[in-house]
């Protein structure tokens, strides 16, 4: 089973980190291939914690080997700061590849990511603010900056020039910002060049005479489907294709050798930044699962949305990716409720909706159509089989398996490594 993809079911923060953990040990290769650092997994192993932004999770597994692919965009100054506060910590990180496609992000990214939010105004996105945006743009206008290009400090100056010319007219005349120099730029960019150089490979080459090789190699998607810029709730979405098909497009590794794809879905639904979410409650049921599942943001701090599950939500992500799998975390963050509500449907003006509407408004107009299910009080993370769950947790992975269109093959029961139910190994 050598080539796997872990996508986010949801708007994120599902917890891929930790499911990409918990395979670590079987893994060869963990590749990044979508988003940069506007993504945040915690992966608590033991007593330590870590936070990872653009460094994929498997980087914690020894032995491992950690691929930044095409697909990525990378703030450089972020990721050595990562690379140096893991290496403190005593994490080998002396085996990251990084791809010689990847786009980089720059302080114009970045700049330019504030300054359009702000005259969003009100139809803002509420961006992670981390340049994403702006510099998948550049991609496809085709005026980014590749890590390769760092290395021929001619074309280097030449593609900066090119970019800030267009740039800084937009930043000066129409946003009323201060130009950008080009030395700054240059400065930025060169100055960890260096110490980039042997990391840098043909990351499509390499992932490919691995699977050749019969090597395990996993995609953690960052982000998720419902933030996918194609499949998602466009315009309120990340500018990469978090989904599946993105893990062959952002790695160089063709879509006919991934044999499994795994779903990470909480057990109830969390969003960040602006754009519809039926099931999101206002009231005091909305409050518990944020401080009982600690919902707040792990890149910006904001306070996640939250709401109950949705299951044409679910079924849509199996049926965008080809779900074979699904994980469905957080169970344990349920306990104590009396009854569960799930979205079996949506009501959008009057007319019955069972699967995700194809239009921006008529999601905006969803009304969830609940089903109850009954709560239990125990505390189930000490449960390592499901026979262990109690009888009402049980029915509820039961019941939210049957809508969901793929199966629930392991559940999350707390934050840990082995906090974990195993129904189905995901790798057999
Ligand atoms: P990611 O972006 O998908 O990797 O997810 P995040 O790391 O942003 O958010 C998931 C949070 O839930 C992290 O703080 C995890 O430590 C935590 N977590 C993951 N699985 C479980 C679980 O089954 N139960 C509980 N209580 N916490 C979990
Ligand atoms: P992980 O990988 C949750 C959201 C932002 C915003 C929108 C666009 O941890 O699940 P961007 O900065 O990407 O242009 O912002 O996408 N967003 C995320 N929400 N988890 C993430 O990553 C996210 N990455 C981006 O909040 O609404
Ligand atoms: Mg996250």
């Amino acid at each position: 089973m050598p080539a796997i993809v872990i996508i986010g079911a949801q708007w994120g923060d599902e917890g891929k980190g930790k499911a990409t953990d918990l395979l670590g040990s079987r893994i060869d290769y963990v590749v990044k291939f979508n988003g940069g650092n506007n993504a945040g997994h915690t992966v608590v192993v033991g007593d330590q914690k870590y936070a990872l932004h653009l460094l994929p999770s498997g980087i914690l597994t020894e032995g491992v080997i950690p691929v930044i692919a095409n697909g990525v965009v990378i703030d450089i100054e972020v990721l050595f700061d990562e690379l140096t506060a893991l290496a403190s910590r005593g994490v080998d990180v002396s085996k990251l590849k990084v791809s010689a496609n990847a786009h980089v992000i720059t302080n114009y990214h970045r700049t330019l990511d504030k300054v359009t939010e702000r005259f969003l105004g009100k139809r803002q996105i509420g961006t992670t603010g981390r340049g994403i945006g702006p510099a998948y743009a550049d991609k496809i206008n085709r005026v980014g900056i590749r890590i390769q290009d760092l290395f021929d400090e001619n074309i280097l100056r030449q593609k900066v020039e090119g970019a800030l010319h267009q740039k800084n007219h937009l930043l000066v005349k129409v946003y009323n910002r201060r130009a950008i120099a080009v030395e700054e730029i240059m400065e930025e960019l060169l100055v960890f060049a260096e110490r980039l150089r042997p990391m840098v490979a043909d990351t499509g080459l390499e992932l490919n005479r691995a699977l050749d090789e019969g090597k395990n190699v996993l995609f953690e998607g960052g982000q998720a489907t419902m933030l996918d810029v194609d499949h998602g709730t466009y315009p309120f979405v990340t500018s990469s294709n978090a989904t599946s098909g993105g893990a062959a497009t952002g790695s160089g590794v063709a879509p006919n050798r991934i044999d499994r794809v795994i779903g990470i879905v909480k057990a109830y639904t969390t969003r960040v930044g602006a754009g519809p979410f039926p099931t999101e409650l206002f009231d005091e049921s909305g409050e518990f699962l944020r401080s009982k599942g600690f919902e707040f943001g792990t890149t910006t701090g904001r306070p996640r949305r939250t709401g109950w599950y949705d299951a044409p939500i679910a079924r849509y992500t199996a049926r965008v990716n080809g779900v074979t799998d699904f994980v469905l975390t957080k169970l344990d963050v349920l306990s104590g409720l009396e009854t569960i509500p799930v979205c079996v449907a949506y009501d959008v003006d009057g007319v019955r909706h069972d699967e995700v509407p194809v239009s921006q408004s008529d999601f905006h107009h969803a009304k969830p159509i609940y089903e109850e299910f009954p709560g239990w009080s125990e505390d189930i993370s000490g449960a390592r089989s499901f026979d262990e769950l109690p009888k009402n947790a049980q029915d509820y992975v039961l019941a939210v398996e049957r809508m969901s269109g793929s199966r629930i093959s392991v559940i999350g029961v707390g934050p840990g490594r082995d906090e974990v139910v195993v129904r189905h190994d995901l790798l057999d």
